[in-house]
């Protein structure tokens, strides 16, 4: 019999994941429908449920509902509890189990598909919001020289490095206290990309960077990259890889089996000019 997947979202209309994992499914020769669904607004936990009563095995969770969904599932995997937002569901029986792949995705992408290793490098996020927030842990586990986290409220970044103390050091901090620091990769989890603004990081902070990752995808030169672009940093991308690496781990999750990504990506990938 034909297994459901679903992802849900609103709006979700955009959403790749259908043609995602359509073509992992054909790839791997796994029997299974993936559909969008547009949660709403005020019912997200009825429509999951429902979903999950009519044989339903998965579900992706994206924006607004990364949050709501974490708060609604019955088991929580480490990384979905530190990050305290899930973008992956599984069902098994009455239990609905809940992780979280964005962090892993972007590392995966970093180092597998874009060749930079990050451990013993210096790493700077910039924003702590929850994309922020899900992509510590992963960074953290390899290690890098240092790993420090900026944003426009630094209280929120001082409170997102209180929290995560324990599994490595982290530096929080302002836009400002960035002059005269260097870094080797610099990730933008802000989300001021999606209305092409730009946080306000010195340019400084590329002097010598390897890399400059975008996590919004699809937007061509954001003003995030047109900034490290200009400052020379040779190396550009944006969430893309991200995108698809995050979705071949709820596939090897939900199907025990692992999809390419290469040439998926590079289907999706809409140049960077
Ligand atoms: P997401 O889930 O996408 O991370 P969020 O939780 O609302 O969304 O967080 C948005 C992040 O982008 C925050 O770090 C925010 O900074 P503040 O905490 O100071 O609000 C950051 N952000 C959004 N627009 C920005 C801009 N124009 N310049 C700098 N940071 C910005």
């Amino acid at each position: 019999m034909t297994d459901r997947y679903a992802v849900i979202g609103n709006p979700i209309a955009h959403s790749k994941s259908p043609l995602i994992h359509a073509t992992f499914a054909n790839q791997t020769q796994q029997d299974l429908e993936y559909t969008a669904i547009e949660g709403p607004l005020d019912g997200l936990e009825a429509r999951v449920r429902a979903f999950r009563d009519a044989g339903g095995k998965g579900m992706n969770v994206t924006a607004p509902f990364k949050l709501r969904a974490y708060e609604m599932a019955t088991d929580r995997l480490e990384r979905a509890q530190l990050a305290g937002a899930t973008n992956a569901l599984k069902f098994e029986a009455d239990r609905i189990v809940a992780d979280n792949f964005d962090g892993i995705g972007l590392v995966n992408d970093i180092q597998r598909n874009l060749g930079v290793a990050l451990a013993g490098r210096r790493v700077l996020m910039l924003g702590a919001g929850g994309a922020a927030r899900g992509a510590l842990l992963p960074f953290l586990a390899q290690a890098p020289q240092a790993f420090v986290v900026a944003n426009r409220t630094v209280e929120k970044a001082v409170a997102l490095a209180r929290e995560f103390d324990a599994p490595g050091p982290i530096v929080a901090c302002g836009y400002g206290d960035l002059v005269g620091e260097r870094f080797d990769v610099v990730v933008n989890a802000t989300s001021a990309s999606l209305r092409a603004e730009l946080p306000p990081v010195p340019a400084e902070v590329f002097a010598g960077a390897t890399l400059a990752y975008e996590l919004a995808y699809g937007k061509g030169l954001t003003p995030f990259l047109r900034l490290a672009q200009n400052a020379g940093v040779p190396r550009l991308a944006d969430g893309v890889g991200m995108l698809v690496e995050q979705a071949a781990e709820a596939f090897v999750w939900w199907r025990g089996v692992r999809p390419q990504t290469q040439s998926l990506i590079k289907r999706l990938t809409v140049p960077l000019n």
